[in-house]
């Protein structure tokens, strides 16, 4: 069976990245660098190898430097050109003319209520979300939402990346109640988000990435508050459970928690260590600090 193409992906990007104030007081927290690319490239550049088209962006107040980061840089490309530099650093920040829609979550309400806002432009299609502050690295050519859309061409329906971690960290996530497993496929029967410590269904959690069919937007239209206070994109899936597929997929590859302080500082540890202008000094450094 053939189902409908997964061409438009949601970021939703308006949260106030309070982890990570002051730094955040000004810049999005999605434009904070992994080395020396923001985390929202690197979302940006998973959909794109997943195939998808349209991107998305559901911004807020303060977060214009994004819309800017997409365009053109005027100024710096001639600048660039004129001292005859290189300008291969900037591959990729571009996106296709009528490929990114930048749409405002006017107040903070939540991850659905962000959801919510696209809903028009989305349409009558299933579609992803990203997180880009959950930074999911894959194999070259093989990332974490394209293994989705991969395991989504074979079973359709609804698809959530699913990750196992300590138990004790459950309480901050959503989490998967699981059913039978199949290969990286497992059969979700519920979802609960943030639960309170040692009532969690399990220890899988759904790491910010999401194929999901558009009927999730009528739910989200009349979605309670849940935990924080906040309207949750977990609850609404939740009640589509059993009424439509559901699956979760175990991603290969590593993941980092960007929106925490100890996850981006490992994530750009990480990368250095694999950067080949990088990863001698970063080594040699890190070795001698661990030695004081
Ligand atoms: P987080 O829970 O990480 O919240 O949101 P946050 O505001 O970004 O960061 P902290 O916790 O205050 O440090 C998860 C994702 O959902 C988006 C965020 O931008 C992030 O990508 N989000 C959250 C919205 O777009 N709108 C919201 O109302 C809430």
């Amino acid at each position: 069976m053939s189902h409908k193409p997964i061409r438009k992906a949601i970021f939703p990007v308006a949260g106030l990245g309070t982890r990570f104030l002051p730094a955040t007081k000004a810049v999005p927290k999605e434009l904070l660098p992994v080395v020396d690319r923001p985390l929202i490239q690197y979302a940006v550049d998973e959909a794109r190898e997943a195939g998808i088209e349209q991107m998305i962006f559901v911004t807020g107040r303060g977060k214009g430097a994004i819309e800017d980061y997409f365009d053109i840089a005027f100024e710096t490309e001639i600048t660039q050109r004129e001292r005859g530099k290189d300008l291969g650093a900037l591959e990729g920040t571009r996106l296709m003319p009528g490929n990114a829609v930048f749409i405002r979550q006017q107040e903070p309400l939540g991850l659905g209520h962000a959801i919510w806002v696209a809903r028009e432009i989305v349409g009558d299609e299933p579609f992803a979300i990203l997180l880009p502050d959950e930074f999911m690295k894959g194999a070259k050519g093989n990332g974490c939402l394209k293994q989705m859309v991969d395991a989504y061409d074979k079973v359709g329906g609804n698809l959530v990346c699913a990750l196992e971690i300590p138990m004790d960290e459950t309480p901050s996530y959503g989490v998967i109640d699981p059913g039978a497993r199949d290969g990286v496929l497992t059969e979700v029967k519920g979802l609960v988000e943030k639960p309170k410590l040692g009532t969690a269904p399990s220890n899988l959690i759904v790491p910010g990435r999401y194929i999901l069919q558009p009927e999730v937007m009528k739910i989200l239209e009349t979605q309670e508050k849940g935990a924080g206070g906040e309207i949750q994109l977990t609850d609404a899936m939740a009640a589509m459970i059993g009424t439509q597929a559901f699956h979760g997929v175990t991603f290969e590859g590593r993941r980092f928690d960007c929106g925490s302080k100890a996850g981006y500082i490992e994530a750009n540890l990480a990368l250095s260590l694999e950067r080949d202008d990088l990863k001698d000094h970063i080594r040699a450094f890190a070795q001698e600090e661990l030695a004081r």
